[in-house]
């Protein structure tokens, strides 16, 4: 017989059920890619979604509101008087994709900030729930707020105090996946005994738990809707138990919101750029809001002191009780770019926001 000689010559009918086979197979593949593509906008991906540097410019996306937790405590307010500058600096700069804003004040009353900064008053806690951790209220003040507001973005940035935006800030959010910051020191996968307490085998590995907290995030108002109760429940039944509040501390809600919304089957695009936290981070560069959690101490040769109170030093918590004073001095040469950019925004709202003494 000649086979080989018949399988080089492919009958016109052969080659025709070949390419239909393709096609079907092409068919199936392009399902297949749709029904991923489509797992993915519910978020049951179980890789970490990878942002691609400079496919997002800003700008023409969806706007989102500026959702800025607070309480009125002095600490709190100054703070809040310089985000809410920054904010209107930056809101129309190209770029931006920033709406509008509230301040979620979850101290149960009006405070002397109202007419400066808009504002939704939110209950706290019932008395006693939060166990002295105040933050356990931002995810019951959320629930009110969204519930109770009427939002005009579809998209919502939960923002706290402590955050100056540096650069306009665009909609780091694509479609149902959120945005957030990856923080260092949130580690699911290393507590996963802990984790699986409020995140069962049955949900998916530990590593579906994204590394981070529920600010800064940028998340789409109706999916921020289904985890805000959820993040609450699992903080406070997180703070209920001890192993769980000995091993998380002061990162507990943090953990409350990565578990929550990993519940909601939500994966987050993780953003190093989202924010810089000086004096860690050195430069400003294209990253949109500057974290002043750290104290900034540096001896007189401009080098870092951190831990030792420094004979330059800027820290929020020196101004507990009040606002720090206008026109703070410049750090010594050689303190790097974001602690100068800092000090240098701080000085700018006080110099410009009236009665800034006031407590
Ligand atoms: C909160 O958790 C409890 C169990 O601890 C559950 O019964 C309740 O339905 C949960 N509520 C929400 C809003 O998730
Ligand atoms: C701020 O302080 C510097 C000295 O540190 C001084 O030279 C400058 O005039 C002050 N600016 C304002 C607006 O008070």
């Amino acid at each position: 017989m000649v086979p080989r000689k018949n399988a080089g010559r492919a009958s016109p009918f052969l080659l025709i059920l070949l390419s239909f086979g393709f096609f079907l197979g092409t068919y199936n593949l392009l399902i297949l890619v749709m029904h991923k593509a489509s797992k993915s906008a519910t978020g049951e991906l179980t890789d970490p979604i990878i942002s691609r540097p400079g496919d997002l410019a800003g700008g023409g996306a969806p706007k989102f509101h500026v959702a800025l937790t607070a309480t009125d405590a002095p600490y709190s307010k100054w703070q809040c008087r310089v985000m809410y500058y920054w904010y209107k600096k930056m809101k129309d700069e190209p770029g931006s994709d920033m709406g509008g804003f509230t301040r979620v004040l979850h101290s149960g009353s009006p405070d002397n900030l109202m007419d400066e900064i808009p504002t939704v008053v939110t209950d706290p806690l019932p008395e006693g729930l939060d166990r002295g951790y105040i933050v356990l209220n931002r995810p019951w003040a959320f629930v009110q707020w969204l519930e109770k507001a009427t939002i005009e973005e579809d998209y919502i940035l939960m923002a706290e105090p402590d955050h100056v935006f540096v650069n306009p800030l665009p909609n780091l959010a694509h479609g149902d996946h959120p945005a957030a910051f990856p923080f260092f020191y949130i580690k699911p996968s290393d507590h996963e005994k802990i984790i699986r307490k409020y995140y069962p085998e049955e949900k998916g590995p530990v590593t579906n738990v994204d590394p981070i907290g529920n600010s800064p995030v940028i998340i789409k108002k109706s999916i921020l809707e289904k985890i805000a109760p959820t993040w609450m429940n699992v903080s406070l039944r997180m703070k209920d138990d001890p192993e769980t509040d000995k091993a998380f501390g002061w990162v507990l809600e943090m953990y409350g919101y990565a578990v929550a919304s990993a519940l909601h089957g939500v994966r987050h695009i993780l953003r190093k750029d989202f924010m810089l936290q000086p004096p860690w981070d050195l430069d400003i560069g294209k990253k949109f809001i500057i974290h002043y959690t750290y104290g900034c101490d540096y001896n007189m040769k401009g080098e870092l002191t951190y831990g030792k109170i420094g004979e330059w030093r800027f820290d929020k918590r020196s101004h507990l009780r009040g606002p720090p004073p206008k026109n703070i001095s410049l750090p010594p040469p050689g303190v790097p770019e974001s602690v100068i950019r800092l000090v240098m925004a701080v000085n700018e709202a006080s110099a410009n926001l009236p009665d800034w003494e006031t407590p």
